[in-house]
């Protein structure tokens, strides 16, 4: 952690930087959301996605921003400041059932080198240890064991398998709910 004021957390690993997304970042997402194999795998974003889809989301992740979400553009070091990805931390407010929930994805260019999966290893840390998140809970949709594999890596492990709603389908399909154990996880 870079720096331990809210507003302005940023995370590092050897090959990214995450920290709150920028306006100028808009275009990026909007590209990347227009994208079938991306959107596919996404449970709520729109399709066709346009730039006031981004506008309106931009806004929405500012309002929550550690309040109810942590909302994180990923950045690669090599590429200075070009978001490449986002992730997001959710659900801090649900006291009931602390457990907050990740949602991610990453431009196409950049699939396959490992970056989701060190992305996905520096947020858990954020929520277990800053966030003091008892646990951290995520899905993905049957195809797309790729995102699986990411969260199995982290150490998620399958709970159940269930039905996940997908806008992109306009149905429900066959996907898991993957839940990782701060106590695991420390022991890992
Ligand atoms: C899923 C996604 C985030 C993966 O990002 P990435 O940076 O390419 O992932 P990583 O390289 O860190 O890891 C991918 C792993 O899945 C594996 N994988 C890739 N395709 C696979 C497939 N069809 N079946 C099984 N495993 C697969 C890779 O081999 C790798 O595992 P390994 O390191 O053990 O070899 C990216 O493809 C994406 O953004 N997809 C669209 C949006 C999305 O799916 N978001 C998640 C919604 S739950």
């Amino acid at each position: 952690m870079k720096n331990d004021e809210p507003r302005s957390f940023r995370l590092e690993t050897d090959r990214l930087t995450l920290h709150r997304p920028r306006r100028k970042d808009l275009s990026a997402i909007t590209r990347e959301l227009g994208k079938r194999r991306i959107v596919k795998n996404l449970s709520t974003a729109p399709h066709p996605y346009s730039f006031i889809d981004a506008t309106n989301w931009f806004g929405r992740i500012n309002a929550s921003w550690g309040a109810s979400s942590f909302t994180f553009g990923i950045y690669e070091k090599m590429l200075a400041e070009e978001l490449i990805g986002v992730i997001s931390v959710d659900n801090l407010l649900v006291h009931a059932h602390p457990c907050p929930s990740f949602g991610y994805w990453l431009a196409s260019d950049h699939w396959g080198r490992g970056l989701m999966s060190e992305a996905v290893g520096s947020v858990l840390a954020f929520a277990f240890k800053r966030l003091n998140a008892p646990a951290v809970e995520a899905t993905y949709l049957e195809e797309n064991p790729a995102s699986g594999r990411v969260m199995e890596k982290n150490g998620f492990v399958s709970v159940e398998q269930t039905l996940l709603w997908s806008r992109f389908q306009g149905t429900y399909l066959p996907g898991h709910l993957m839940r990782c154990e701060k106590a695991d996880w420390l022991g890992k």
